[in-house]
C-alpha cells in the first residue's frame, strides 16, 4: 500500500525538513499533501521533482489522508490533530500539546519503539533537546543504570522557527556593520522583553514556570522520565539559545547506578548503540560541532570523560541536527517504524466516532 501523507506546517523550518526526510524515506508515498495556514495559499513545495500546491489546513483537508506529520505549533495541533485522527489519519505530532498525555506514546524509535504498540492514532514526537539526549544516554542506562542527569544546552535558533533564523541573520549583519537594530523575536516572540541573539547567548527558551525553570527545561525533565519509563529519574536542565542557525549541542553530566569498569567500556556501549556516532579523540581535536553534523540523522557524542571525583559520573558532549533527528527524521522514523510493525493505521475505535 502507498500512503497519502500530509505535512502540516509545510512552509516552516521543520515542515521543510520533514518533506526532505519524506523524499529520502523508505515509506511508500502515493501523494504528498503540504498544508499550512491560509496565508500560504498559492505557494508550492518541491517534492520528488514536482511542484505540489500548499493547501490550507482544515478538518476536511484530512479526508483520505493516511499519515499526517504536524509541525505548526501547539494550537494548530490541538485544533486539528484529533480531527485528522477522526478522519482516519495516523498523526505524528511535533508540538508539545499531547506529549505528556497518558494514552499518547512519546517515541524515539532507537529508545522506546515498543511504546508504539497500542497507539490510538496520535503519536508525539519529543522535544528536540530531549531526543538527542535520550539517544545518547539509552545505552548507558542499559549497561549501568541512570540515577541523575545534569544537562546544559546550546540550542540553535531554528528550533524557534523560521523567523528566529531570519532574526539571527539580520541582527548579525547589522552588528557586523556596526549598525543598531531592535530585537524582535527571541527569547519568546509572544513575550514583551526581547534580547539580541547576534553576539549573545540567552538563558531562556520558552516561558518560565513557577518553579523558576523554563518550560523547555521542564520538557527535558518530564519527557525524559516518560521515554525511559522512570518517573523518579532526576533531571536538571539549563536551556540556552546560542547564535547558531542549525544544530543543538549539550553538555551532559550523568550519574550512573554502577561505575563503569573503564571509559573504553563506556565508548564501546555508545559505539554499539543505534543512532549514535562517537567522535572522540583529543589528540586529533576530534569532537562533534553543530556545523560538522548538519543534515545528519545520527546523534554525535564526544568529549567522553570520567568525573575527577566520582567514578560513577561521566561527562559527555552531545550534538545533533535539531531539524533532522530533533524533529523531522524522528517523526518520519516513527512513521517508518509503524509501517514495519504493521501499525500505520488508526485503530477502529478511534476513527469516525
Ligand atoms: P504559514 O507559513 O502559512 O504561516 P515556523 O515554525 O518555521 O515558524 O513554521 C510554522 C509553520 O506552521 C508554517 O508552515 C506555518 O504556515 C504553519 N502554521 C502556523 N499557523 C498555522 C495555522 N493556524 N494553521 C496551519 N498552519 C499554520
Amino acid at each position: 500500500m502507498a500512503y497519502r501523507v500530509a505535512v502540516v506546517g509545510a512552509t516552516g523550518a521543520v515542515g521543510e525538513a520533514m518533506i526532505a526526510e519524506l523524499e529520502r524515506s523508505t515509506l511508500p508515498i502515493a501523494e504528498l499533501v503540504p498544508m499550512a495556514s491560509a496565508r500560504s495559499a498559492g505557494k508550492t513545495v518541491a517534492f520528488r521533482g514536482a511542484e505540489v500546491p500548499v493547501v490550507e489546513a482544515t478538518p476536511e483537508a484530512f479526508s483520505g489522508v493516511d499519515l499526517a506529520l504536524f509541525s505548526a505549533g501547539g494550537q494548530t495541533s490541538r485544533a486539528l490533530a484529533p480531527e485528522a485522527v477522526r478522519r482516519g489519519a495516523v498523526v505524528v505530532d511535533n508540538s508539545s500539546a499531547f506529549r505528556l498525555e497518558d494514552r499518547v506514546p512519546l517515541v524515539v524509535p532507537e529508545v522506546n519503539a515498543e511504546a508504539l504498540a497500542d497507539h490510538r492514532g496520535l503519536i508525539a514526537n519529543p522535544n528536540c533537546s530531549t531526543i538527542q539526549m535520550v539517544v545518547a544516554l539509552a545505552p548507558l542506562r542499559e549497561r549501568y543504570g541512570l540515577r541523575r542527569i545534569v544537562v546544559s544546552t546550546y540550542q540553535a535558533v531554528s528550533g524557534a522557527g523560521r523567523r528566529a533564523v531570519d532574526a539571527l541573520r539580520f541582527e548579525s549583519g547589522r552588528w557586523l556593520e556596526g549598525e543598531g537594530f531592535v530585537p524582535e523575536v527571541l527569547p519568546v516572540a509572544s513575550l514583551p522583553v526581547k534580547y539580541p541573539i547576534a553576539d549573545n547567548v540567552i538563558p531562556q527558551i520558552d516561558r518560565f514556570e513557577p518553579n523558576g525553570f523554563t518550560f523547555e527545561e521542564m520538557k527535558m525533565v518530564r519527557e525524559t522520565q516518560k521515554i525511559f519509563g522512570d518517573p523518579a529519574l532526576e533531571v536538571a536542565a539549563t536551556c540556552v539559545r546560542v547564535p547558531v542557525t542549525v544544530g543543538h549541542s549539550e553538555a551532559v553530566t550523568v550519574e550512573l547506578e554502577e561505575a563503569p569498569a573503564s571509559m573504553e567500556d563506556v565508548v564501546e556501549a555508545l559505539r554499539a548503540a543505534p543512532g549514535v556516532v562517537v567522535w572522540d579523540d583529543p589528540t586529533a581535536q576530534r569532537y562533534p560541532t553543530p556545523m560538522l553534523v548538519r543534515g545528519e540523522r545520527d546523534v554525535y557524542v564526544g568529549r567522553i570523560r570520567r568525573d575527577l571525583f566520582r567514578p560513577n559520573v561521566v561527562h559527555l558532549w552531545v550534538v545533533a541536527d535539531n531539524l533532522v533527528k530533533g524533529a523531522a527524521w524522528n517523526a518520519v522514523q516513527i512513521a517508518e517504524t509503524l509501517e514495519e510493525k504493521g501499525l500505520l493505521r488508526v485503530p477502529a475505535a478511534e476513527g469516525d466516532r
